[in-house]
């Protein structure tokens, strides 16, 4: 437990996210609401941070003695610069969501892959031995890819609609691996796709909000494909891509759990032995979608 005794007087551990923006980050409610259900003193501060400060602020968070720190949209490649040390699937994934502070300064994680990997898990989805397709290849998509090849896919196909980097993250994450499981695909070539019923990943943010009610492919002919789907999307909670899945009869899961699971993993890394209950991602579940509808 991140409960630091100076002087036998206890300290609030703090953490924190940077980002920019960071105002509309639902991990401030996800983490303070576990240190309260966990009654450790703790708190979790959003910081909003100009890109051309990011390492001014790792030095001065691990001066003001942040426990932690999590790391959003721009600056999960730009922060690596300023780690002492970066996990093994950080660096595969060529991004870092999360500082572990250590003697000197912090350590880079990556809790995205095993993050989504817990949420589908959760839903009875086991990557193992299947094959599977994944629609984009930008940032989500690389830790899409490194879970995939980590939890033994048989076979990975990425569409995207810029061809070449579908390829060069095929081949890179082959490479990591030392097995050719990924192939890639043009978007507009999804017909030929050769198997049948995919688990697949939509990782674009097409159909996110405000934007609703797109798709990358609507085709009702692709979705005849698909056995099982996951939307890294998780607003809304159940965006187009979900829908023609359903519609063509297979189950579709959203990406709210998926945000839900790389926070847990980031405070397990925290707070070392603390266990995060069924109960309490229940709990959190419900405040964010309650959040995610009221704005
Ligand atoms: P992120 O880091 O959130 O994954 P990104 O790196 O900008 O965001 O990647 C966005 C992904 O969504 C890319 O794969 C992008 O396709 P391109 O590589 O061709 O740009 C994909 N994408 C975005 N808008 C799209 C659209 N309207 N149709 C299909 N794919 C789209």
């Amino acid at each position: 437990i991140s409960l630091i005794i100076t002087n036998s007087a206890p300290r609030i551990a703090i953490s924190g996210v940077i980002g920019n923006p960071v105002g509309h980050s639902l991990s401030p409610m996800m983490h303070n609401y576990y240190g309260e259900a966990l009654k450790l003193d703790y708190i979790y501060v959003p910081c909003n941070v100009d890109d051309d400060k990011v390492g001014e602020a790792i030095r001065g968070a691990y001066a003001l003695g942040f426990e932690g720190i999590n790391v959003t949209v721009p600056h999960k490649q730009r922060v690596m610069e300023h780690l002492l040390e970066i996990d093994d699937a950080a660096r595969c994934i060529g991004a870092v969501n999360t500082l572990v502070r250590m003697e000197g300064g912090y350590k880079g994680y990556n809790t995205d892959a095993d993050g989504l990997y817990r949420a589908i898990m959760g839903h009875g989805i086991n990557p193992e031995g299947k094959d599977c397709l994944m629609i984009g290849a930008g940032g989500a998509a690389k830790a899409v890819a490194y879970m995939l090849m980590k939890h033994g896919a048989a076979s990975v196909v990425i569409l995207n609609r810029t061809m070449d980097k579908a390829w060069t993250l095929a081949e890179e994450m082959n490479r990591q691996f030392g097995r050719e499981t990924i192939k890639a695909m043009a978007l507009e070539d999804y017909g030929k796709l050769e198997k049948e019923h995919y688990l697949a990943f939509q990782t674009t943010s097409v159909g996110m909000y405000p934007k609703v009610g797109h798709a990358p492919i609507e085709d009702t002919a692709f979705y005849k494909k698909i056995q099982t789907a996951v939307d890294i999307v998780y607003t809304p909670a159940k965006t187009r891509f979900m829908e023609l899945v359903e519609e063509a009869g297979g189950q579709a899961v959203g990406g709210l759990d998926m945000l839900i699971y790389q926070g847990i993993i980031a405070f397990e890394l925290w707070n070392p032995g603390v266990i995060v209950t069924e109960k309490m991602v229940d709990t959190v579940r419900q405040m964010m979608t309650e959040r995610l509808n009221n704005r």
